[in-house]
């Protein structure tokens, strides 16, 4: 992982590398306020901008060269004015990190402020910025054994060990902020990629204890023998056969003067592996299933955040972590489990473990802190892949200030949302035959299924009535991992969610 970048604090006094500049589209004519800058490498930069093959397009990069004065440029696209967004700022930003490694820039002066024609505020400018250079730094490399295997994505970064960014003051803040983010992010995106051969229950475990007593959360663990007690029915056999027991990872941000305060409790996914049980996956629908602990990693990432940043609300995350497995110990279709909070369920597949394991969670949950809200994220459904694509999440949410605050905090930080409907007859969908649920009842409206069957588990009138707190479901089949570089990711997790709730809880 790279966390090579910094902010240079201040005065742009040593020489950069390169100065980066920002373009928009549309005209072939250089802003009045890069005349200095321009007239300093000796009119490099005008003649590149009238050349018939330059493109402003948004997030192309082109190098210019002056033989003296500021030697090296970079004109940075950002596309039509009219289109112009956080998101193309952010990928525009990540061009700018990969074309500064491939050219073994050390200290890059990125004069953005004069290009950018006030069309972002300032500080959201900065945390964009700041999104691209952390994200698009990301490589996971922990299992290179002796070839190298750098992507397109980066190709040629291996020498650079240090890239300091000068930027304007008014997004300095900004930029750094998104830094400390992004070190969260990157933690989810490493945590998601590691193999489930050592990323086992037992593994995430102990890396979050660890984690958490770097950066100051409370961090408990309720094991198999405690969750007996607790009737965690869905956890225990969603995690009988796997090759480490599973385990409910409790982490709190208590912040002084908020110890008090009701919390608002965040949920996570983290199926290490999931085979689908003995109701299989074909080999074809298993690939890709280490990315099913991404909601989980997603709450990780979250708490790290959190913490590091000692936001002043009180933030609880529950990650109850499990593997899918095959085995004698394995459960089966057609048992009925016990759930933490007394209901009971048919499990009619196997495959439908993901709400098992929040289920018990979330029941947990509300009854341990009382939350004054409550998000869950998962892996849930390949259906929500079907119905929404690879471009949003599903947001199940019934409280109108919840969904609207997730949904400006994912316009912000480009992790889309788009609502799906959740109504009693759904929530009617899920009984069952000889117990009160099904963990799932067919193919028709399967992401709807999920967040109906969690409807049980959600608050104090839980089973009987819809949650009476606000409480969204996202479930990020979708958007947990990306099959080939992409935007500002490169081929793999995408840790989505973190910034998401980070800007959720700044905001709260
Ligand atoms: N982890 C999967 C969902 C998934 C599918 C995530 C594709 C990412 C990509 C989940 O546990 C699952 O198997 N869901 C089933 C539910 C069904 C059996 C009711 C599904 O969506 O097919
Ligand atoms: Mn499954
Ligand atoms: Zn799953």
């Amino acid at each position: 992982m790279y966390r090579r970048i910094h902010v240079a604090s201040g005065t742009r006094a040593r020489k950069p590398d390169v100065v980066a500049v920002a373009i928009f589209a549309g005209s072939r004519k250089l802003q009045a306020k890069y005349a200095t800058l321009d007239r300093q490498a000796g009119g490099a930069l005008s003649q590149a901008v009238k050349r018939p093959e330059f493109s402003a397009a948004a997030g192309v990069v082109t190098a210019a060269y002056a033989d003296r004065g500021v030697r090296r440029l970079f004109l940075v696209g950002l596309g039509d004015p009219k289109k112009f967004t956080g998101t193309v700022l952010r990928r525009a930003s990540a061009g700018v990190l990969r074309a500064a490694f491939a050219a073994s820039v050390r200290r890059l002066d990125w004069r953005l402020g004069p290009g950018l024609n006030g069309r972002l505020p300032a500080a959201e400018a900065g945390r964009a910025i700041g999104d691209g250079l952390a994200i698009a730094g990301f490589k996971f490399n922990a299992f290179r054994g002796k070839i190298d295997g750098s992507s397109a994505h980066h190709r040629g970064t291996r020498d650079v060990s240090q890239l300091a960014v000068d930027i304007d003051a008014p997004m300095r803040e900004g930029v750094k902020r998104s830094l400390i983010v992004g070190e969260s992010v990157n933690l989810a995106r490493e945590l998601a990629a590691t193999p489930p051969n050592v990323a086992h229950p037992t593994h995430i475990a102990a890396t979050c204890r660890a984690m958490a007593r770097r950066v100051g959360l409370r961090c408990t663990m309720i094991q198999e023998k405690r969750a007996r007690q607790l009737n965690m029915g869905g956890l225990l056999a969603v995690g009988a056969a796997g090759s480490k027991p599973p385990v409910l990872i409790c982490m709190e941000h208590r912040p002084r003067g908020k110890a008090n305060d009701r919390p608002v409790l965040l949920v996570g996914k983290a199926v290490t592996f999931d085979t689908g049980g003995y109701c299989l996956k074909p080999p074809g629908s298993m690939d890709g299933m280490k990315y099913d602990k991404c909601g989980g990693m997603a709450v990780v990432g979250a708490m790290h955040a959190v913490a590091q940043l000692k936001l002043p609300v009180r933030v609880v995350g529950l990650i109850p972590t499990a593997e899918n497995m095959v085995s004698r110990r394995a459960y089966r279709p057609s048992d009925i489990l016990t759930m933490a909070n007394g209901v009971t369920v048919e499990v009619t597949n196997t495959d439908a473990e993901g709400r098992l394991i929040l289920a018990d969670a979330l029941a947990y949950g509300c009854k341990a802190y009382r939350p004054r809200a409550v998000i869950d994220l998962a892996t849930l459904t390949g259906g929500v892949v079907v119905a929404l694509g690879r471009h949003s999440a599903g947001l199940f949410c019934g409280d109108d200030r919840l969904r609207r605050h997730l949904i400006e905090a994912g316009e912000f930080t480009g992790e889309r949302l788009w609502p799906l409907p959740l109504w009693d007859e759904h929530r009617e969908q899920m009984r069952g035959t000889h117990g009160d649920l099904v963990n799932s009842a067919g193919r028709d409206a399967s992401p709807i299924q999920g967040a109906a069957f969690l409807s049980h588990f959600v608050g104090d009138r839980a089973p009987d009535a819809m949650p009476d707190i606000p409480w969204a479901h996202i479930d990020i089949a979708g958007v947990s991992d990306v099959k080939q570089d992409s935007g500002l990711y490169c081929k793999g997790p995408t840790g989505f969610g973190v910034r998401l709730l980070v800007r959720l809880l700044e905001k709260m």
